[in-house]
């Protein structure tokens, strides 16, 4: 028996019409993009480890079990893009050139998660960071940006879930409450969580494991979560924060037991979810991060940021009916005629018309209709009794209405 592959599991292979649903959220997305000011960058896949250990955190989900690693060598396949454009910014010293930078990317990223329907080892985010400003009015900017973006995708079920979880000393007063209060529940949680009660109890709060969520629900209400402990600069950006919100008419949910994997988080956390999806809900997410900068070598720099989820927006959004269309077909009523088809088809396509042919030697019948599964606008059919006229006959496929045309007249009349 002849071995035969499949893709690997946790990665997806995109259709044809699948990638013209991709590519077509990306280009919206670019669109929205402009509008607010951002400017792309392309990074590579390919990161130190090290600035994911100490960018995201040493004791998260990421870091602990899902990075992959290249054989021998202290590298990775990226499993983000905050903690690498923080890299690249630091390594261009972009704060020396402007003490404001904003950036978006898209591209894959990786992940070893055990997977499921909308999670994968190989997806791709569509992000973007400021960095340089504290501002609220930033942080209402990037939850407005992360949305239209959702819009120009035409996603527009879907909730907003809202936290703060201050800044860093707001943390560090609430980690060591949880240190107090979790040993607690020692016995209700899972064995990670177990590991994380000294090190870092915060991630405790985000397990998504059913018996810690259980065991912790009660705590997370009488505590109040993290946003319960903020100094009063916290708490009155966070409410100012809101205030912009409702007036952006940008509906949110506060959800106090909002914490994200991620350690870099300071202050404002979001998750967006769709109802559509099942367990994996989250479509996109983000927040603030104002001492990530300072942690990976650089200035103390506040910044935020988000990532959306191509593939769970593409779940969303369902089965796709984006459908490849081109201008012309060129069909012959027989293969004498190949040479002459084919230099009209290159023609054709030098007038930046998209044209296509038939080398499978079809029949006429068959070539009409593999224009229209191609869903060609015009056939253009090339036969002995017209050439000698210099004449081709051009089917407009919409009005079923066929006309015999001069060759010097084509493209004319196909314009
Ligand atoms: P994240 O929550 O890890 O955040 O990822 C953002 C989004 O990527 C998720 O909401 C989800 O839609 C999608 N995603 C994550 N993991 C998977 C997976 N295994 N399979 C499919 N989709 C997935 C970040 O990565 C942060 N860097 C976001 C950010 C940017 N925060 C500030 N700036």
């Amino acid at each position: 028996m002849k071995k035969t592959y499949s893709n690997v599991r946790g990665t997806s292979d995109f259709d044809a019409a699948q990638s013209l649903l991709f590519q077509d959220t990306l280009k919206k997305s670019r669109e929205v993009f402009k509008r607010f000011n951002y400017q792309e960058i392309i990074l590579p896949l390919l990161e130190e480890r090290d600035l994911f250990v100490k960018g995201v955190g040493q004791n998260t989900e990421i870091v602990e079990k899902q990075m992959f690693k290249i054989e021998g060598k202290d590298i990775v396949l990226r499993p983000e893009g905050t903690a690498q454009v923080i890299r690249y910014y630091l390594q261009n010293a972009l704060f020396k050139k402007s003490d404001f930078s904003k950036f978006f990317y898209t591209g894959a990223m990786f992940r070893g998660e055990r997977p499921q329907k909308g999670r994968l080892r190989q997806f791709h985010h569509i992000g973007a960071e400021a960095i340089g400003s504290d501002s609220y009015y930033l942080d209402a900017e990037i939850i407005d940006l992360s949305l239209k973006i959702l819009d120009s995708a035409g996603i527009k079920e879907r909730r907003l879930l809202l936290n703060s979880l201050g800044c860093q000393g707001d943390k560090e007063k609430f980690a060591l409450i949880l240190k107090d209060e979790l040993p607690r529940y020692k016995e209700h949680l899972c064995e990670d969580c177990r590991r994380r009660l000294g090190k870092n109890p915060l991630r405790i709060l985000d397990c998504k494991k059913q018996r810690c969520r259980q065991a912790l629900k009660d705590f997370v209400a009488q505590t109040g979560g993290p946003h319960a402990h903020l100094c009063l600069r916290c708490l009155d950006n966070f409410k100012n924060l809101t205030l912009l919100l409702d007036d952006l008419q940008i509906k949110y949910i506060l959800d106090f037991s909002l914490v994200r994997g991620l350690d870099y988080y300071t202050n404002t956390v979001f998750e967006i979810t769709s109802p559509r999806l099942g367990a994996q809900d989250a479509i996109g997410a983000g927040g603030r991060y104002n001492n990530l900068v300072k942690l990976l070598g650089g200035p103390d720099t506040p910044a935020v940021g988000f990532a959306l989820g191509v593939e769970r927006m593409l779940l969303v959004l369902g089965q796709s009916d984006c459908q490849q269309t081109i201008d012309v077909f060129v069909a012959l009523t027989g293969s004498s005629l190949a040479k002459i088809g084919f230099d009209i088809l290159s023609n054709l396509r030098q007038n930046n018309l998209t044209a296509d042919y038939d080398y499978c030697g079809k029949s006429l019948k068959g070539q009409l209709r593999a224009a229209q599964k191609k869903n060609a606008r015009y056939v253009v059919i090339v036969g002995d009794e017209e050439w000698k006229n210099n004449c081709v006959l051009l089917k407009d496929m919409a009005k079923g209405t066929q006309e015999k045309v001069k060759i010097n007249d084509l493209i004319n009349k196909i314009m």
